[in-house]
């Protein structure tokens, strides 16, 4: 009947030390490691949230729109709020609506039919102490089946440990667990409602760590054996492909991050075999083509999660004006697949570092299965490119053994840099505006990906001695337009880093360091072999430079 409330800032095992998480005792509990979104970091700021009387305590990720509103009225009703967090109005809009509700259940409705944005919340409450409240709009909420136990998170791994059962909640759904199972309603249905229990393939080792210093690199060594679960699950997913693509007026690839450049990447495939699509970023689908998308077309939807906000929003936008979904993602009954008439689901295993590696080799794996089935229908010759997918992984695998200690010897003159290019062409530029996002996203260094054909349009401005050039260098029809991209960046003294085929002395000649992957990978499969280093340098300056 008590609640026992510990918080504040840091990592997670300094306050492990500190605050003894471990120790606490009980059998319900709720926790949350959340970045600053609404004033400072500090302790008051840090989840959980409370009410003015203690009792109600609330977790939540998302953000909470019209929190200001909330939380001016509630004042003016006597509230006394402590942080500057926009998750405060839940605990107290809910002890508010308490005062005229007959049981906890209904405040906590009434009390989430006033949020606006985006949340997924679990909540406890001394009054219910057998309970975990929950409630899901938007952000992403799952919950575990154990044994007589039952977990609420916003991804499926944090369980893994205990239970590979689990239901994936739709928009609306709110309730509670207890020892008797999951009480389930739906703020829209207005009602109970059922929602289907899953048994995820995934297993306990796939959320551990493996040995490995971080899950970034464990999932970047990851990646010859997710591809290679990938393919042979798109080969059984993809019967009815070719004609959902022949049907199709026109073909627009949507997702954001490290996906967009994955769908990208399927842009340039498609287009090698004659297929026209665009690759759009999904926070820009509406206003850039929002208008002229109709039930003639089709949209591939691409993400990891299957649960990004802005790619949802473009794909129900297409499913209202007519348009055909496909769906390629890593989490089996994720929103995405909800909205999807047709969805193909990676078998890249769970995704838990932040930044994406091997979902990124997995997407590209697909769409290019994708493409290589459409045009062989269609009486391309795909030459041995089908085979040469399927063998993929184990030149990926040459690939991370060949580059490991390069990329870490690079790292230690990469760490005191403060920018970065990536330049490549065609089929190459994909690759290198990932190498640019991974750099940034997790060394935090200034990085910038472009056509190589553009750096005479600014970029070179910057350019001075020892400023790195990374060079996505394919040897087909952009080998010397790149070589002459290179030039320009060695005259200004650039120090060019390459990424090149193993016999491409030309290049590694030009080069102040050079990546080697195996030839045969200057066509549709380049990104499979061409990331890897990038990657692991991205990830061996950012430990270098001390980064968690
Ligand atoms: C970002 C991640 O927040 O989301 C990226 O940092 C990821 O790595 C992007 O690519 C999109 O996510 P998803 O799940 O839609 O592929």
């Amino acid at each position: 009947g008590s609640i026992d409330l510990r918080k504040d800032v840091g990592k997670i095992d300094e306050l492990e030390k500190r605050l003894k998480f471990s120790e606490m005792v009980g059998y319900i509990g709720i926790g949350h490691t959340r970045w600053a979104t609404h004033g400072a970091v500090t302790r008051w700021n840090a989840h959980p949230h409370i009410d003015c009387s203690g009792k109600i305590v609330v977790v939540h990720n998302g953000i909470i729109e019209n929190y200001v509103d909330l939380k001016r009225d509630l004042e003016r009703k006597g509230h006394k709020f402590r942080t500057q967090t926009d998750t405060e109005v839940i605990p107290h809009l809910i002890e508010e609506h308490l005062k005229e509700k007959e049981t906890f259940l209904e405040a906590f409705e009434a009390a989430i039919r006033e949020l606006k944005g985006a949340y997924a919340l679990a909540i406890i409450t001394s009054l219910e102490p057998e309970r975990i409240y929950f409630a899901r709009f938007f952000s992403p909420l799952v919950i575990g089946i154990g044994d007589k136990e039952y977990f609420v998170a916003s991804d499926i791994p944090a369980f893994l440990e205990w239970t590979q059962r689990v239901i994936i909640l739709h928009d609306g759904d709110y309730g509670y667990v207890s020892q008797d199972g999951v009480f389930l309603k739906n703020l829209f249905v207005g009602d109970f409602v059922e929602r289907d229990i899953m048994t995820v393939e995934w297993t306990k080792e796939m959320a551990e760590k493996g040995g490995f210093e971080h899950f970034m690199l464990k999932e970047i060594h990851e990646q010859p054996e997710s591809v290679r679960r990938t393919i042979i699950m798109a080969e059984k997913q993809m019967a009815d492909m070719v004609s959902m693509l022949d049907d199709a007026e026109d073909i627009y690839i949507v997702a954001a991050g490290t996906s967009y450049y994955a769908s990208l990447h399927g842009q340039y495939a498609f287009a090698k075999y004659g297929l026209k699509s665009r690759a759009i970023v999904s926070s820009e689908f509406l206003e850039e083509v929002g208008t002229f998308v109709d039930k003639d077309d089709v949209i591939i939807g691409v993400s990891q999660s299957g649960e990004t906000a802005d790619t949802l929003k473009a794909l129900r936008h297409a499913k209202n004006r007519g348009a055909k979904i496909i769906a390629i993602t890593n989490v089996i009954g994720s929103a995405i697949t909800r909205i999807a008439d047709k969805s193909i689901i990676m078998g890249a295993g769970p995704e838990i570092g932040v930044a994406a590696t091997k979902t990124f080799t997995a997407q590209v794996a697909t769409l290019n299965y994708m493409i290589l089935k459409w045009a062989k229908a269609h009486g391309y010759d795909v030459g041995n490119l089908v085979e040469k997918l399927r063998n993929a992984p184990e030149d990926m695998s040459l690939v991370l053994k060949d580059n490991e200690d390069k990329a870490k010897k690079l790292a230690e003159e990469m760490y005191v840099k403060t920018n970065a290019y990536y330049l490549g062409r065609g089929l190459g530029l994909p690759t290198a505006l990932e190498g640019a996002l991974k750099m940034k996203e997790i060394a935090y260094i200034h990085a910038e990906g472009y056509p190589a054909g553009e750096s005479k349009h600014g970029p070179i401005a910057l350019v001075e001695p020892g400023f790195p050039i990374f060079a996505v260098v394919l040897k087909d029809e952009t080998y010397h337009r790149m070589q002459i991209a290179i030039e320009e960046m060695k005259s200004r003294g650039g120090y060019i880093v390459s990424v090149t085929e193993m016999d491409d002395t030309h290049t590694q000649n030009m080069s102040d360091f050079s990546f080697f992957v195996p030839g045969g990978y200057s066509n549709i499969l380049a990104p499979l072999v061409y990331v890897i280093p990038l990657q692991l340098v991205a990830y061996y300056t950012a430990v270098k430079r001390g980064y968690d």
